[in-house]
């Protein structure tokens, strides 16, 4: 039923959709980005073979994304999915498939202190509380961070 595969230039209207989302934002701490703000950081992310990422399908429905990348010298995972597919079970078991595909170690995840959800994904994954930090978002928000290690 759940599937990954390579991010299409198709799948950006969604994903765009789900990223704009404010109890998502919320949750992640993040101010949303414009449409071109966030086109633009597609054009950057699509080439950019340091940077992988997958496309969530459930049903034959694109519900989220997932992916890896380079942050202050860590690799780090992060993954964004539709309100409409939340509490089902999908972001663990999309973690777990994206896991098992790669076979890089250690894989961070820095997720903020209030965002209950994904602490639960990440630790039901595998991964460990190992640090925190704090970071302002684009309005002057000051995120504490839990940061999780997978060895
Ligand atoms: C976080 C997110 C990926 C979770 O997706 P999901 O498909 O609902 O996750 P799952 O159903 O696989 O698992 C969620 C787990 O968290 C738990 N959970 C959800 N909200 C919770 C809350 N407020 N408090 C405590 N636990 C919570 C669920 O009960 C479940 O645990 P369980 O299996 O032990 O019952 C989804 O909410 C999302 O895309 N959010 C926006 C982007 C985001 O936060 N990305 C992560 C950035 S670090």
């Amino acid at each position: 039923l759940l599937k990954l595969r390579p991010v299409e230039p198709g799948d950006l209207p969604t994903l765009f959709e789900y990223s704009s989302d404010p109890e998502s934002n919320r949750l992640v701490g993040f101010v949303p980005r414009t449409r071109a703000e966030f086109d633009k950081r597609w054009e950057t992310v699509m080439p950019d073979s340091r940077v992988i990422k997958r496309a969530v399908v459930v049903g034959g429905e694109l519900a989220g994304d997932l992916c890896l990348f380079d942050r202050e010298g860590r690799r780090e995972l992060g993954y964004w999915f539709g309100r409409r597919f939340w509490g089902k079970g999908l972001a663990t078991e999309a973690v777990r498939l994206f896991l098992a595909e790669i076979s890089e170690r250690p894989i961070h995840a820095v997720i903020a202190k209030h965002n209950a959800g994904s602490r639960r994904v990440a630790e039901k994954c595998g991964f460990e509380l190992v640090g925190e930090t704090v970071d302002v978002n684009k309005a002057g928000e000051r995120i504490e961070l839990f940061v999780f290690e997978l060895r």
